[in-house]
């Protein structure tokens, strides 16, 4: 429970960072509109702990977590795996994230674009 509320800590931190602008926000540019609120959703990942072992765009590279995101597993996936993770991850049960809160979640995953190709990055290709 310590390394939980160094977590909670942590998100509180970076709420106020984004809250401020200090930290700004992944472009939203998804084409496919989930249900849930991407905004909502953005600020439950960074306050409820995601971001530190997914990273700040759900890319992974965090001290645990894998990539979430371009291309997030789909709402059932990602509920159970919060609800009965398998591995290392902590169980998110219903008191702690409401289903409408894994919603945004999904939302604002399904939101994060896709990174450019290496090759059309034209430095990357001399
Ligand atoms: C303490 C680190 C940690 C935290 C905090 C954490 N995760 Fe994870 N997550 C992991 C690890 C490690 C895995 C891979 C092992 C596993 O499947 O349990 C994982 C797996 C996942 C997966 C499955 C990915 C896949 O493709 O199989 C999803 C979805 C996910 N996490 C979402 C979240 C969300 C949303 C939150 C915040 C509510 C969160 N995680 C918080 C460490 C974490």
């Amino acid at each position: 429970m310590k390394t939980l509320s160094v977590y909670m800590l942590l998100g509180s931190l970076a709420s106020l960072l984004i809250a401020t602008g200090i930290v700004t926000a992944a472009a939203a540019a998804g084409t496919t509109a989930a249900a849930g609120d991407p905004v909502n959703g953005k600020r439950v990942f960074f306050a409820d702990g995601c971001v530190y072992c997914h990273g700040t765009t759900g890319a992974g590279g965090g001290p645990a977590g894998p990539r979430l995101a371009p291309n997030p597993l789909p709402l059932e996936g990602v509920t159970a795996k919060l609800r009965t993770p398998s591995g290392r991850m902590p169980v998110y049960s219903p008191e702690v994230l409401r289903d409408a809160e894994i919603a945004d979640i999904v939302a604002y995953l399904q939101s994060i674009p896709k990174g450019t190709d290496a090759k059309d990055i034209p430095l990357l290709n001399r």
